[in-house]
């Protein structure tokens, strides 16, 4: 049976969103992102799983469970996008269409954000569209399932 749910993945301190450097990241709360790709998930069928980790570890399990359920990764990987290899090798292993989102444009931010890890197995990466980026990628993943 082809799946219908997508895992959508925020990395280490995504959960402080609304207030961490709101001249950065915005006044969304990382509730109000994730109950807003939710209902996007929804228009197109879909449903969601939020996950949000401050821990490596439990970003890379949560990528190995969707292996089993869900049909496509929305990744905001926050730090580790520029130091994990082992995220990028979970995210290869488990063969699933990957969106990187940041909310913030990383490129036009300090060079040591300039290199993501992720981006190598990400078929789409969205950065500086704020929660906005979120939605983009659910629209890209339903239309490749579709
Ligand atoms: C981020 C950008 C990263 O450089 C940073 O470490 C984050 C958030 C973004 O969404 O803009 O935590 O991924």
């Amino acid at each position: 049976m082809t799946q219908r749910r997508l895992l959508l993945l925020n990395g280490p301190n995504l959960n402080l969103l609304g207030t961490r450097q709101p001249e950065i990241y915005g006044a969304t709360t990382l509730a109000q992102i994730e109950q807003q790709v939710a209902a996007t998930a929804a228009e197109h069928g879909l449903d969601l799983r939020a996950v949000q980790s401050n821990h490596e570890g439990a970003l890379i399990d949560a990528i190995h469970a969707a292996r089993a359920d869900c049909a496509g990764i929305i990744i905001n990987p926050g730090g580790y996008s520029h130091t994990s290899v082992a995220i990028p090798d979970a995210l290869a292993a488990v063969e699933l269409p990957v969106v990187e989102v940041h909310l913030s444009n990383v490129h036009r931010r300090e060079p040591f954000r300039h290199h993501s890890y992720v981006s190598a197995v990400a078929e789409v990466v969205i950065a500086g569209a704020g929660p906005l980026g979120y939605r983009f990628a659910v629209a890209h993943l339903a239309g490749r399932l579709s």
